[in-house]
């Protein structure tokens, strides 16, 4: 059983994906998280983000023991993710592992850009979730202060609407929702609101959970 979740930056899809795994004692992969680490090696070993072979080769050899990383959720690391997450060869190195995650037994819950077209097209259920960039950036914002960093409101809507531009626009693998998934717009819902709308889209589209 596969439940893909995808959508813009600071959606809650994270939050969602992890309520989703833990009510049905499923495993939860963040995928952005594999992304923000091989920017993050390439950011401790100063190599430029332009470099796009430094970042295949780090994507190739990542050790993904260490996605828990708190610094991995700062926001510099989401913007230079952005811009290795753009490059085939990265992407293509990450594929497997995310695959091979999805094969758990009882099941798996994958969040991410790409979760439901290209890395577990047969995923059961199919979620894309949104909401407007200024509630994204509301959201991001306390959780950013919560977590110690000290930044401005402003920033941060910009950063997001850099990001979706970078990630709806990019030739690899864009950020869109599958044919077959279905949308839940989170502007008006808060987390626990979202978790049981979307665990009522689960339940009726894979009545087997
Ligand atoms: O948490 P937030 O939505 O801010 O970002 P994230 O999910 O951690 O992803 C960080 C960046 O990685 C995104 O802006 C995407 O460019 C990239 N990403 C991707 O290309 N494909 C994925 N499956 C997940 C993330």
């Amino acid at each position: 059983m596969i439940i893909a979740i995808d959508g813009p930056a600071a959606s809650g899809k994270g939050t969602l994906g992890k309520r989703l795994a833990d009510h049905f004692g499923f495993a939860h992969l963040d995928t952005g998280l594999l992304y923000r680490a091989v920017a993050g090696v390439l950011l401790d070993r100063g190599t430029p983000l332009t470099d796009r072979d430094a970042a295949a080769e780090a994507a190739e050899n990542l050790d993904v023991s260490h996605l828990d990383a708190p610094n991995l959720r700062g926001a510099e690391m989401g913007e230079a993710a952005s811009v290795i997450s753009a490059y085939q060869p990265v992407r293509d190195a990450l594929l497997a592992f995310q695959r091979q995650f999805g094969s758990q037994e009882p099941g798996a819950v994958l969040d991410g850009r790409d979760i439901g077209t290209i890395v577990c097209p047969d995923a059961d259920v199919k979620l894309f979730i949104t909401a407007t960039p200024e509630e994204r950036a509301r959201r991001r914002h306390v959780e950013l202060l919560r977590r110690g960093e000290n930044v401005e409101y402003e920033p941060i809507l910009s950063d997001i609407r850099r990001r979706d531009e970078r990630d709806m626009n990019r030739a690899t693998a864009p950020l869109k929702a599958a044919a077959d998934a279905i949308t839940l717009d989170t502007t008006h819902l808060d987390a626990d609101a979202a978790f049981w709308a979307a665990l009522a889209i689960v339940e009726k589209s894979a009545p087997k959970t």
